[in-house]
């Protein structure tokens, strides 16, 4: 007899057409579904992307993810979201995780993943790769992400200005994710750079609010959307 697994589903960046035939296949047969709770509005976007691909009456089940920096705190989130994933395969039932984007990305499905791999090594986990949110914002701004011998490095906006500086030091492309809070501090980093014509803002991609600013410099707000992102390309032609 098969036995039950977990399916980590990238389920796209936010426009409900670039899910993948794969994740829908596998999203309309699992049993139970799981999401993570506390990244912004990401929880409702995921289940609303995921919902009409489903088996009909199947459960959706919401798991906390603290935001804070408290290892302890952390990790016993963690072992707690994983029992609870565990539980639902010991009845028999394949569940899923669904994740905005790529489940390997930046994603809480990763500590889901590192979790059950290190108490129950014995379950089968199966991932269904997803379109990032940056393949996503390129092809919005249309933008190259990186070609030829150039470089790419995907960083968290919460690096802080030394890191980053660093990082765009020794890289041709930069993508920049989770910028929401960190923007005004981005943005002085790549100001102090020269780099702010050669940049790109994209929020929101393929939702409606979208917004795509070439130039930061056109968009010193300080608030932004909790989806948004930033591409340097430090050799941008056109
Ligand atoms: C926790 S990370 C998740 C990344 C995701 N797993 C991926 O593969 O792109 C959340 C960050 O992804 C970026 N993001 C996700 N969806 C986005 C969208 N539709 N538009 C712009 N940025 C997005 C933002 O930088 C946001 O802060």
């Amino acid at each position: 007899m098969k036995r039950p697994t977990l399916f980590g589903i990238g389920i796209g960046p936010g426009d409900p057409d670039l899910i993948t035939l794969k994740a829908v296949k596998v999203l309309g047969r699992v049993d139970i579904v799981f999401a993570a709770a506390s990244t912004k509005n990401s929880y409702s976007l995921a289940v609303e992307i995921a919902s009409p691909h489903l088996k009909e009456g199947v459960p959706l089940v919401c798991l906390g993810f603290p935001m804070t920096h408290d290892r302890k705190k952390l990790h016993s989130a963690w072992e707690e979201n994983v029992y609870k994933v565990h539980y639902a395969l010991m009845k028999g039932r394949d569940a899923a995780f669904i994740t905005l984007g790529d489940p390997l990305t930046y994603s809480t499905f990763g500590y889901i993943m590192c979790t059950m791999k290190e108490r129950y090594p014995e379950i089968p986990i199966k991932i269904i790769p997803g379109i990032t949110s940056y393949q996503a914002g390129a092809a919005a701004a249309r933008e190259v992400l990186a070609e030829g011998e150039e470089s790419l490095s995907v960083v968290s906006g919460a690096l802080g200005p030394k890191r980053l500086n660093d990082v765009i030091d020794h890289t041709d492309n930069v993508v920049i994710l989770k910028v929401y809070r960190h923007y005004r501090e981005i943005l002085d980093t790549v100001n102090g750079l020269d780099l702010t014509s050669r940049s790109v803002l994209i929020s929101r991609c393929g939702l409606p609010g979208e917004k795509i600013v070439h130039d930061l410099n056109r968009y010193p707000d300080r608030f932004l959307p909790y989806l948004s992102l930033i591409l340097i390309k430090k050799n941008k032609k056109g």
